[in-house]
């Protein structure tokens, strides 16, 4: 390079040199590290190199460039264009020369560390850095005076044209790979995973010629009620199709602890729970696979997190020691298996699983994947992290420290044990607002976007009509119903001389109130008893008191900031939370949602290699806090039975309402109701 050589500057990383006229523009990019893909090592052929010249005066980056700069469009290109299409104004890297002063922009697409932003409000942005990377290479035939076997030569080919030094490689994949090769004529390509960043690389998988149509894997949410997952490409980040299967353990027991005991009352009942998670895995991954018309063989990857539970019975241990004090787990550390390992015959026997690692015995790789998502160790201020759900997984934190806890909920925020509970669908209520004069409701149900004091409200909602509450309708019901002073803070009904509507219907001993009534047309009547009550209160307390016994351990009294995460997490209003006492006072702007925060960090371990690394490092750090054996827990549950509570102020959130100081009861119900016992879910 002399001072006379044409001067290129690459956006947007800024990064600029001098190089020989005719050096291409990928090698160029490579001498400087910039970050540009290609798959086929500059053959032309895998179209990963595209990039954009720019031409004109560049008083910033002092140079201009000439047409000319680079060299003529060659015949790789127009073949390439020919056949698949290249944009306006891209070339090829690999075949474009560097001829005179230029500017060359590197679009997204072509970048291998690319950002893929996500759609959350927290914006969280994953940079790829997948584990499993193609590589294309031309491997030498056999040879009778040199006898060596086809896997040596292609690491030799490896070490020659990608200085990769060092492979090992998948046995599974290894029994496939003579008639890769041979199809292929020798021309090949291979699939490397790392398990860490200097790990030595394993083949997991081949294809003859250049591979077309990229690789796969799967961010999985392995919950106790649900099993989600997304289709991710390895080479883009993009989410190409999600889907969820309902956990067939739920016939074994609703809740975790009912499944531990079935498996300690049945022998083999492990076993059977086991298999039954791996028939639904793969029926799950089938499915996504034809949703998105993918071929289940380009499937390299998988990360999953679950809750303990869930991660034991997944892979074949007994979960009986997490059924009883200590709570030990058989392994709290990250694991590195395969499909062949899970007996998931939906995957390549090679596709690598990634399992999260688990915080602590109640604390499960779920809460983990919250803390890679959310972050609360990053966080200036104190952020406390809620991911609801059938166990609560809470998260209190700031640059500090990080505490973790997770609490027995129950299902009843997902609108099961709920009389007019039912999963978010079309046709559940999802949304309600009592006025608080009038005591009328009113509220939107899913798939419609009226209200039902809307005109066209009925026809909008189609004829299947209103079905019933889902998870965050029913917290809404109940918050509304304290707010325009049908419950009192002892979460008890009033009846309807007491509270002047006559929607408050009796109901046995109790008291319900009305909300819809389709009885008359053959539907449903949707109303909140007192029952419903009671269950959203114990699944609240549950939650707050897990919450304050981190802030406990902390030494706080408030939490500056409340992120609420989970599948419904986005559904739930802050103010209406808060009002039910399900998460600490803050200020109501400072109540956000994370979505789905758990499947969206197995989304990041599964995009970004070093994201492993790091939230292995995070969980060691993590101060666990066992619910269930500390002696403040019940306290803190039984204060938090009270709507909001019974002795912690709420001063942030009496700034924005008042809440109706009544009192409806009669020594009776609300002891009887207060004296159900609450069980681990
Ligand atoms: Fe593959 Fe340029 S590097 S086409």
């Amino acid at each position: 390079m002399s001072e006379t050589d044409p001067l290129v500057v690459f956006t947007p990383s800024g990064k600029r040199g001098r190089f020989a006229p005719g050096t291409p523009v990928l090698t160029a990019a490579r001498k400087l590290g910039v970050d540009l893909d290609s798959v086929c090592g500059g053959r032309g052929i895998c179209s990963k190199c595209q990039i954009t010249p720019s031409y004109g005066e560049f008083s910033k980056h002092g140079l201009t460039a000439r047409e000319g700069a680079l060299s003529d469009w060659n015949a790789v290109e127009a073949r390439y264009d020919e056949k698949r299409g290249l944009k306006a104004g891209r070339r090829l890297g690999c075949q474009a020369q560097i001829l005179g002063d230029i500017v060359i922009d590197v679009p997204p697409e072509s970048q291998v560390h690319r950002q893929v932003v996500r759609k959350a409000a927290s914006a969280r942005v994953i940079e790829m850095n997948p584990a499993t990377r193609l590589y294309y290479i031309e491997v030498d035939a056999p040879d009778m005076h040199e006898p060596t076997g086809d896997l040596e030569r292609i690491a030799r080919a490896l070490a020659a044209q990608w200085s990769i030094p060092e492979i090992t490689c998948d046995f599974n994949a290894l029994t496939r790979l003579q008639p890769v090769l041979r199809k292929g004529e020798w021309r090949i390509t291979v699939a490397l995973y790392r398990e860490t960043e200097t790990a030595v690389p394993r083949l997991i998988g081949a294809w003859p010629g250049l591979l077309e149509g990229g690789i796969y894997g799967l961010a999985i949410d392995l919950g106790s009620t649900t099993v989600a997952a997304h289709l991710t490409s390895l080479d883009t980040g993009e989410v190409v199709a999600s889907s969820g299967i309902m956990n067939p353990q739920i016939r074994f027991g609703e809740d975790l602890m009912s499944r531990v005991s079935y498996a300690m009352m049945n022998p083999g009942g492990d076993v059977e729970m086991t298999r039954a998670v791996r028939e639904a895995m793969d029926t799950l991954i089938g499915e996504i696979a034809a949703e998105a018309g993918i071929g289940a063989d380009r499937i390299l990857e998988a990360v999953l997190v679950c809750n303990p539970v869930m991660h034991h019975l997944l892979l074949g241990i007994d979960p009986v020691e997490l059924g009883q004090a200590p709570f030990a787990l058989a392994t709290s550390a990250h694991l590195n298996l395969t499909a062949r390992d899970l007996d998931l015959d939906a995957l390549p026997a090679s596709a690598q699983i990634y399992i999260l690692p688990c915080i602590a015995g109640h604390v499960g790789a779920d809460a983990a994947a919250v803390a890679l998502s959310e972050e609360p160790g990053k966080s200036d201020d104190l952020v406390l992290v809620v991911d609801v759900g059938t166990n609560a997984e809470i998260l209190l934190g700031d640059t500090s420290r990080v505490l973790a806890c997770s609490s027995p909920t129950g299902p009843a925020f997902e609108g099961a044990q709920i009389s007019s509970g039912q999963r978010a669908a079309p046709g559940a209520i999802e949304a309600i607002r009592i006025d608080p004069a009038t005591k009328e409701p009113r509220f939107k149900v899913i798939g419609c976007d009226l209200w039902s004091d809307e005109e066209g409200f009925a026809e909008a909602v189609g004829p299947g009509g209103i079905t019933g509450i889902c998870g965050s309708g029913i917290i809404e019901a109940v918050a509304e119903m304290r707010i325009a002073g049908l419950i009192d803070p002892s979460g008890l009904i009033g009846n309807a001389a007491q509270t002047g509507t006559p929607r408050c219907v009796p109901e046995g001993r109790t008291n319900a109130y009305l909300i819809a009534d389709a009885s008359k047309t053959g539907g449903p009547r949707i109303t909140v008893t007192q029952g419903d009550i009671r269950a959203i209160q114990l699944a609240k307390s549950a939650l707050y008191a897990g919450a304050r016994l981190l802030m406990d351990e902390m030494g706080v009294d408030k939490v500056d900031r409340v992120v609420l995460a989970g599948a419904f997490g986005a559904h739930i209003s802050p103010k209406h939370a808060m009002v039910l006492g399900m998460i600490p006072d803050a200020p109501l702007e400072k109540v956000t949602s994370a979505g789905n925060a758990a499947g969206t960090g197995a989304r990041i371990a599964l995009c970004n290699l070093p994201a492993r690394a790091e939230i292995e490092r995070t969980v060691r750090r993590i101060t666990k806090i066992e619910t269930a054996i500390e002696p403040k827990f019940q306290e803190h549950f039984v204060n938090a039975n009270a709507i909001p509570h019974a002795v912690d102020p709420f001063p942030e959130l009496n700034s924005v309402v008042t809440l109706p100081p009544v009192s409806f009861s009669t020594g009776g119900e609300s002891e009887g109701g207060r004296k159900r016992r609450r069980k681990r879910a």
